[in-house]
């Protein structure tokens, strides 16, 4: 197969069909923009794992998503999308790097959930930009911002109901959109404990943050998620 790119975490390849790529994921793991990095026995097929399921809950609750079929383990076909530059990010508990940034206690439970944008260029470190810089600069329309807006909120409700079934909590999240060959918004990329906080009602940390704070092994963490992902009815 033709590798098109190769990502931090993922390998996207051309298929026989132009709207379709096969994406691949790796056992790598990087955080803090590439100077934290290792490589994980399993880690591709974890992620994969539970985005795949993810996935399938999200387009059984009309929700648009580029998933067209699993294919192995750690292969996945999906529509060739036109990705927004844009990293979408919710936040409905302080976590990371908003605690960070403007102070707040870790483990706030917000009112209402926070919507962030983020310019994806690894270059300047995903910046964090307003809705101003995203349509001015052309990154979004108005209009598809406002409807990216809609699709992420109901996204978060949905990955908050399907949680609450294994006693997890969404804490924060990353998402990537793009328009499909029919210029719908559709949900790409991936949705794991590599792009998302989970916490147990004990507020343990089941996701990425094992490998950024060195709190436990991920292998274990992320299996955690997908034992309890799969023993539940969708
Ligand atoms: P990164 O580029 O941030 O290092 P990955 O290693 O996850 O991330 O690489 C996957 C790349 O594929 C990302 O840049 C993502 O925007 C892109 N992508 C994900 N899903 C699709 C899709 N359906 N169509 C086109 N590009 C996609
Ligand atoms: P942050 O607190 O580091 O800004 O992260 C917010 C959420 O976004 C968290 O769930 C992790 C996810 N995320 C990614 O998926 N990719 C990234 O590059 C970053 C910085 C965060
Ligand atoms: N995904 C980013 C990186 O690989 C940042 C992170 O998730 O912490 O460096």
């Amino acid at each position: 197969m033709t590798k098109l790119y190769e990502g931090k975490s993922k390998i996207c390849y051309a298929t026989d069909n132009e709207n379709e790529l096969n994406i691949f994921f790796k056992n790598e793991i990087t955080a803090f923009n590439k100077l934290k990095k290792a490589t994980i026995e399993s880690k591709g097929v974890l992620t994969a794992k539970i985005s795949n399921i993810i996935f399938k809950y999200l387009e059984k609750n009309n929700i648009n998503t580029h998933l067209l079929k699993v294919i192995d383990d750690q292969n996945v076909l999906v529509k060739k999308l036109k990705m927004f530059n844009i990293e979408i990010i919710i936040r409905n508990i302080a976590a990371g790097s908003i605690t960070k940034r403007l102070g707040i206690k870790e483990a706030t439970t917000f009112d209402k959930p926070i919507f962030e944008l983020c310019y994806k260029n690894d270059d300047f470190g995903d910046p964090l930009i307003n809705d101003d810089h995203c349509v001015v600069l052309g990154l979004t329309t108005l209009e598809e911002l406002q409807k990216i807006k809609d699709i992420t909120l109901k996204i978060n409700n949905l990955l908050i109901d399907l949680f609450k079934k294994i006693n997890i909590k969404v804490v924060d999240f990353k998402i990537e959109l793009g328009l499909d060959s029919e210029n719908n918004i559709c949900l790409g990329d991936e949705i794991s404990p590599d792009t998302c906080r989970f916490w147990d009602e004990n507020n343990r940390k089941l996701d990425k943050d094992c490998f950024r704070e060195d709190l436990d092994d991920v292998t274990s963490i992320y299996s955690i998620i997908l034992n309890k992902l799969e023993g539940i009815k969708l």
